[in-house]
């Protein structure tokens, strides 16, 4: 016989420098947990520019990721690895549109719309595909991560 599996999956969150500074780190775990996600992983760390250039390898040309580095090393994140069934879609579509002056007005409900600002400062990430989620939970919690680059540990609660 052939029976149906609920398949797991993972995704990387993270709450970026405006949502720590915001203090948003608490309300989100809690609509993440409310939401059915287990937390696998977390961790608080300060981004380099290096860091942040490889995460967002596939913007290096545009226009804004000059000013992206800078936000992006301004403060601490917070990382977290998710897990769920349908985890990476799920965690994408609760964060809503990457502009948050957008998801305020079509995503009411949504992470960016409570806690982002615009299309830079929106407050959190998620991983866009499953290619993505494992390129980026072995980036930051893979035990050699992919820059050869030291992250550096603000905290460690788990
Ligand atoms: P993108 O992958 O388009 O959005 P998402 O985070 O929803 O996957 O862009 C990655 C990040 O780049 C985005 O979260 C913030 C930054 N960004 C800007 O600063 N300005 C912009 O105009 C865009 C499109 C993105
Ligand atoms: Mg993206």
């Amino acid at each position: 016989p052939c029976y149906a599996s609920i398949e797991k999956e993972k995704t990387l969150a993270m709450i970026k420098p405006d949502g720590l500074l915001g203090n948003y780190t608490d309300k989100i775990k809690k609509v993440i947990l409310e939401s059915g996600f287990s937390i696998l992983r977390e961790m608080k760390v300060q981004l380099d520019e290096a860091n942040v250039t490889l995460l967002y390898a596939e913007h290096s040309s545009r226009s804004f990721f000059h000013s992206l580095i800078k936000y992006m090393t301004s403060g601490p994140v917070f990382l977290m690895v998710l897990e769920k069934e349908n985890a990476i879609s799920d965690w994408r579509a609760m964060i809503g549109p990457t502009d948050a002056r957008k998801a305020k007005i079509t995503h009411p409900k949504s992470i960016r719309a409570m806690c982002g600002l615009d299309s830079e400062r929106n407050c959190v990430h998620g991983s866009d595909s499953p290619q993505s989620a494992v390129r980026e939970i072995s980036f930051f919690f893979g035990e050699m991560p992919l820059t050869g680059q030291f992250l550096f540990p603000v905290s460690i609660h788990m």
